[in-house]
């Protein structure tokens, strides 16, 4: 960076009376990163990539032909190398922004100038609010903060989040990072969020406010279980599952979210790495959805298919076969060191290059990075004021409240009344923890509410810890049991956190650890008032012994909830929010993992071997809980005001199934495009407690093609005050909603009868000829 280098030379001769140019120093430390700068450089005015009325090709193109090969290769590597006769400074690309700003990554750090940044609830719980205006609200909030921490030289551009893998088995330490299982409601969080981080305001649509980036390409959710890691992991995937499971995220992300990036996964898929393979890079993301940006790898994928999965014989091999797949920038060094040798043997051309570094440049240029200085532009006046607010904390907390998901609620256990519930025990490993609140990719939260500050701020309570850590080995019973026998009601906080489930570690089992289930259930016991289990943690439980023990008066799941968690529980546990998350994954039992290795990768169901299929799309077997399920404080009925019972798809007269009998014609038929049809819903709140309130829109299809059993068409979360009514409508496109996945990929309208779902409401349609 040009400004580095003449303010280091000044350090040198600095002498030590000279304060103000030290000041000027320090103050350089804390500006942003940018290139083009006319200030220190003005040579580059005369550079035709540093003019911003030139078009963003024109740029691009005019940056790499003024590049040698040893040049451009620091450009295709996440820390980025400067080139300062161009003034050029270094970049380094990888920051992330899972759920808040993190310093995961080397380009966002925390000082004394921003100490912290809002810390939202872990995506799971973000997730189970199925409001979309609030996925989107969420990012914009994290794209401002990152924009004023760029603004003092702590934070990148570019940033690696969203995760949105299916959240395929229930054991995977990194599905808290994810949407769920749902393939629709990841698609919905992921082009939500990533619009909300980066729309920029203005008219220009290329424009980008930050970064996002969809990831891991593709069918990656094993991250090492009983020694299987995904370094090695080989996901053996049906061309069927892959369609209409693994792919369709990141196919809306890309199409629907517009998203500038998206990254390539560790794993092999059919025998493949990803990253190294041409037909899911070029073919599909950039060919078929056609991406706008960069194509990067996971840190360092090329380096593990080359080292861990000797995919190639050689190291040059190995950059070329990347290159030419269509990956544009590598997380670590791998391509930094061979890609040089790379070209001289032949493996590859310069031209290659070229075409990766021009996605890379043009994605700065659209993020103003070639601009010049920073404060001139959008997004200038953002600074450490702007991290942190009071709004944005407030964001934090509502998103929890909007997530929490009531399981389990007896009758007069729910809400707490706090004129009639004057003490309170409050019981468990998770009672007053503050990190575990917010997960893995955290950054440093504003400040954190732990559940005992929240509950504390409505009743006077009595805190016992009961067992040292979430592992739980002995738990201290005698103490809970005498807390809870002498209060009017009793929350226990229970559940895991990162040293359970995390990146690089799987669970093997489904049961809470330790002796955790003795603590609830010799607590529920001795309690005397209503007992509340509030469990935290990314993945579900077993917890029948909970579910079906009367004195376990009410259930709780609360995600990660964030550096107020604490808050949004006690806002609902005091009826402050009538809870209205629902499940973003099933819950199952202990035997699920008994008979479903982890690294069965169908979705399906297999009857010959017993194999019972995964999520609610196919799985038919007992569950503890299901995706979709939570309660309210009230109740609510759904009426069907409107759908029809017969749609015809208009085929030709000489259509092949106008002569002989079809099970089910082409989505992608002339004749079905554009077939949609309305279904209105009266959604009434029967109870005289204000909800919001999710409604679901499923589908049976017809039993061909190994269909899902039922799949979500729709969700819609609206606001009703009691004993209000409301309508909900749904458009539904025959050919994109009612369609299922063939065993080819290909994708089909199954004729026949359909069956449409809204709770316990069951409408049938006939999907004819
Ligand atoms: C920038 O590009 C515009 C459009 O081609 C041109 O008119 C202008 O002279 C250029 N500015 C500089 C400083 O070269
Ligand atoms: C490099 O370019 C030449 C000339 O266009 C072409 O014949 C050759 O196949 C290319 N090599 C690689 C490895 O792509
Ligand atoms: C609860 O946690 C907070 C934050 O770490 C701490 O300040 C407080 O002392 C803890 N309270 C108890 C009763 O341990
Ligand atoms: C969805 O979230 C937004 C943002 O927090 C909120 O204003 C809105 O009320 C929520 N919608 C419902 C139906 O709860």
């Amino acid at each position: 960076m040009a400004s580095f280098i003449v303010s280091s030379v000044f350090l040198v001769l600095v002498s030590w009376h000279c304060l103000s140019l030290i000041s000027v120093r320090v103050s350089a430390q804390t500006s942003p990163v940018f290139a083009c700068d006319a200030a220190t450089n003005p040579q580059v005015a005369s550079f035709g990539f540093c003019n911003a009325s030139l078009g963003t090709d024109a740029r691009v193109a005019d940056l790499v032909q003024r590049l040698t090969l040893q040049e451009k290769i620091l450009f295709i590597v996440n820390g980025a190398g400067s080139v300062s006769r161009l003034g050029i400074p270094k970049y380094e690309w990888w920051s992330e922004a899972l759920h808040g700003v993190s310093n995961v990554g080397p380009g966002t750090k925390f000082t004394g100038l921003v100490p912290g940044a809002t810390s939202f609830p872990q995506v799971i719980l973000t997730a189970a609010s199925f409001n979309t205006s609030l996925f989107e609200a969420i990012g914009r909030v994290v794209s401002t903060e990152a924009r004023a921490m760029y603004n003092v030289g702590l934070a990148g551009l570019t940033y690696w989040s969203p995760n949105i893998n299916i959240f395929r088995d229930p054991r995977w330490g990194r599905g808290q990072e994810t949407p769920g299982e749902d393939p629709l409601l990841s698609s919905k969080y992921g082009s939500s969020y990533v619009k909300g981080l980066q729309q920029a305001d203005g008219d220009d649509p290329s424009r980008l406010k930050v970064a996002a980036c969809c990831k891991h390409y593709t069918a990656y959710d094993l991250d090492n279980w009983k020694g299987v890691d995904r370094y090695h992991f080989n996901a053996v995937v049906t061309q069927q599952d892959m369609d209409d499971t693994f792919q369709p995220p990141f196919k809306s992300c890309v199409i629907d979210g517009n998203v500038a990036s998206v990254m390539c996964s560790y794993n092999q898929v059919n025998g493949k790495p990803t990253c190294a393979d041409p037909d899911l890079l070029s073919g599909v993301i950039r060919g078929q959805w056609k991406l706008n940006g960069y194509i990067v790898s996971d840190c360092d994928s090329v380096d593990v298919f080359y080292n861990n999965q000797h995919y190639t014989k050689t190291p040059e091999e190995a950059a070329a076969k990347a290159i030419l797949a269509g990956l544009d920038l590598n997380c670590g060094s791998f391509l930094g060191q061979h890609t040089e040798a790379a070209v001289k043997a032949g493996l590859l051309n310069e031209s290659a290059i070229d075409k990766a570094i021009t996605n890379n440049f043009a994605t700065l240029m659209r993020l103003g990075f070639f601009d010049g200085d920073p404060s001139k532009q959008p997004y200038g006046e953002l600074g450490p004021k702007d991290v942190c607010t009071p709004e944005h904390q407030e964001l934090a907390r509502e998103a929890a409240r909007q997530g929490i998901v009531l399981l389990k609620n007896k009758a007069g256990s729910l809400p707490l009344s706090p004129t009639t519930i004057k003490t309170l025990a409050v019981i468990g490993p998770n009672a007053n923890v503050t990190k575990t609140m917010i997960g893995n990719y955290e950054g440093i939260p504003c400040k954190y509410t732990t559940p005992l500050q929240g509950l504390t701020t409505s009743v006077a309570t009595t805190y016992v810890p009961g067992c040292t850590n979430v592992a739980c080995g002995t738990a201290q019973v005698d103490d809970a049991k005498k807390a809870a026998a002498s209060a009017d009601a009793t929350v226990l906080v229970m559940g895991i956190d990162q040293s359970l489930e995390r990146e690089s570690f799987d669970r093997v089992d489904l049961l809470l650890p330790g002796q955790q289930s003795l603590l609830i259930t010799e607590v529920a016991k001795a309690a005397k008032g209503p007992v509340i289990l509030v469990i935290m943690s990314g993945g579900g439980f077993d917890v029948s012994f909970a579910k079906n023990d009367d004195k376990v008066t009410s259930i709780l799941w609360v995600g990660y909830p964030g550096e107020a968690g604490g808050a949004a529980i006690a806002d609902v546990i005091f009826g402050y929010y009538n809870p209205s998350g629902r499940l973003p994954m099933t819950w199952y039992p202990q035997s699920y993992v008994d008979k479903v290795p982890m690294t069965n990768m169908n979705m399906r169901p297999d009857p010959s071997n017993g194999y019972p299929g995964r999520t609610y799309r196919f799985y038919t077997g007992e569950t503890i809980y299901t995706f979709g399920d939570g309660l309210s404080y009230t109740t609510f009925s759904h009426k069907l005001a409107k759908a029809p019972t017969l749609v015809s798809i208009p085929l030709e007269g000489d259509h092949v199934c106008r002569s002989s009998e079809c099970k089910s014609v082409e989505a992608i038929e002339q004749s079905c495009k554009n077939l949609a049809f309305d279904v209105h819903l009266r959604v009434q709140n029967r109870g005289s407690y204000g909800a919001s309130h999710t409604v679901f829109l499923f589908s049976t299809p017809p039993m061909v093609h190994n269909s899902p059993r039922k799949h979500l068409l729709g969700f819609e979360k609206v606001s009703l005050s009691g004993k209000s009514e409301t309508f909900v409508r749904f458009k539904v496109d025959v050919c994109k909603d009612l369609s299922v996945v063939d065993e080819l990929g290909s994708r089909k309208v199954a004729l026949g009868q359909h069956v449409l779902h809204v709770g316990s409401l069951k409408h049938s349609l006939t999907v004819g000829i």
